[in-house]
């Protein structure tokens, strides 16, 4: 069955202009992630926002925008904000209709770790923890690299390739398919799904969320397919010890096991996919910085921060205050949202000096971009592996790397950041006519 009709989108878009208008109005400056402007590059608007009003006031999310780091940091550690998602049925007329209709809120319905507090946090997030922990990380290390150098094997040593299809989304969907046992021939499969799922974090639009709940009901009809199987013939993989797990009774319901495993495969393949891309178009438009890479190796696990500080994926997360609270000098009122930018603030330049500079020798790259406290990214050392390896490979192997004569084609996704179309020229961009 379709929850939204087209009468809804349109209510629903009604109900945004409306918001929009409002915020203009009272600020003057409105912070609208899905606006077409700011997906080639939201970082001019960003700067804009943290000089002229860093604790804006938003009507589209009725609550607080920060882009300061300070501000970030202190949302982020307090646990008088909650990461779950409790006011979306208040502060939206449309939520409220879909709600007398008997339409389950899609931010209530079956909620992943990363919107869930403690204990119900805990619980979820230690029974997975063992799958990345340092050492299970660490030992991953040789087959991630092998896998990079294996993707590019596949290339010819000059003209013209995507990287975004041919490096960027296979090496984390492998990878990722490989932890949880699921076979890797599907990734064509977990890109299209993880993708539908993946927007629907950064775009509340009736259509996303449609998508995104049949690619949600799709990958969990797969994944519980799969779980049968281990459930008969258990192996050597996450979804076998999940599976345990909710054997040994009341611990992690069947729905649990398959929603770790959806955030594991959305968490895990398009953050990292769309990191390689930004990190690589950061290089690529910052030659000195490339050449740096390319006489000293030693520095690429820098870079790999810096890419994080300077373009990482995720733009915002949000969290809500329980109790009223302020913030920067603002008061938000218990129940209100606030939305931390993390991307803003990690180029607040009263943290990071000349913060627009991509500079792979910084001596403090302590960013945001994975988040902070108790719900800092789970993936993050499998992240910066994969995504380490991957520019590794590309740098040791194409010294004359550049981009080719087409554009860097960026994601509409406005909360995961990243090129879905990213041409190179493998041996320089005059070697290829
Ligand atoms: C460049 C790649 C990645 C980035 C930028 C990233 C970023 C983030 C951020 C910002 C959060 C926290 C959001 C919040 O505080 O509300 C998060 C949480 C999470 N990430 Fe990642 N992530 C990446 C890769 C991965 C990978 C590879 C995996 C696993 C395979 C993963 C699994 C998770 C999980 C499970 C959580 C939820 C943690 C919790 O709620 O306790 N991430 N990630």
């Amino acid at each position: 069955m379709s929850w939204f009709t087209k009468l809804d989108q349109a209510a629903f878009a009604a109900e945004m202009v409306g918001r929009i208008a409002f915020e203009k109005l009272q600020t003057g400056i409105v912070f609208n992630p899905q606006a077409k402007q700011l997906r080639d590059d939201p970082h001019p608007f960003y700067r804009k926002l943290r000089e002229r009003d860093p604790v804006h006031r938003s009507g589209i999310v009725d609550g607080l925008v920060l882009t300061r780091y300070d501000d970030a940091l202190q949302v982020l550690s307090d646990r008088a904000f909650s990461a779950e998602d409790r006011s979306w049925r208040r502060w939206s007329r449309f939520a409220r209709i879909m709600a007398g209709r008997g339409v389950p809120d899609p931010y209530e319905r079956d909620p992943s770790m990363l919107r869930l507090d403690p204990p119900r946090h805990t619980r979820l997030r230690s029974l997975v923890s063992k799958a990345f922990t340092p050492r299970a990380i660490d030992r991953l290390r040789p087959r991630v690299e092998a896998l990079a150098e294996e993707l590019l094997d596949r290339l010819p040593a000059t003209g013209t390739i995507d990287l975004v299809d041919a490096l960027a989304v296979p090496l984390p969907v492998i990878v990722i398919a490989e932890l949880l046992g699921v076979p890797s021939e599907d990734q064509d499969r977990f890109r299209a799904w993880s993708e539908h799922v993946a927007m629907s974090l950064g775009d509340g639009s009736a259509a996303t969320l449609r998508n995104s709940q049949k690619a949600t009901a799709e990958l969990s009809t797969y994944l519980g397919t799969i779980a049968d199987q281990r459930r008969a013939e258990p192996r050597d993989d996450l979804i076998s010890d999940l599976v345990a797990v909710e054997e040994e009774g009341d611990r992690l319901s069947e729905g649990e096991m398959l929603g770790v495993c959806v955030l594991l495969l959305v968490a895990g393949n398009e953050t990292t996919t769309k990191l390689i891309g930004n990190g690589v178009v950061a290089m690529l438009r910052h030659r000195e910085q490339l050449e740096i890479l390319q006489s000293e190796p030693k520095r690429i696990e820098a870079a790999v921060e810096e890419t994080l500080r300077y373009d990482g994926t995720v733009q915002y997360t949000s969290r809500f205050a329980t109790e009223d609270t302020e913030i920067g000098g603002f008061q938000l009122a218990a129940g209100r949202q606030a939305i931390v930018v993390l991307a803003a603030a990690n180029r607040d330049p009263d943290r990071f000096p000349d913060p627009d500079r991509f500079d792979v020798s910084r001596d403090d790259i302590r960013h945001l971009a994975f988040s902070h406290g108790t719900h800092f990214c789970l993936g993050a050392r499998l992240a910066r592996l994969e995504t380490e390896a991957a520019f590794k490979a590309l740098i040791e192997r194409y010294p004359q790397l550049d981009f080719a004569d087409a554009p860097v084609r960026w994601s509409p996704n406005t909360i995961l950041r990243g090129p879905e179309a990213l041409p190179l020229a493998l041996a320089g961009r005059h070697a290829i006519d």
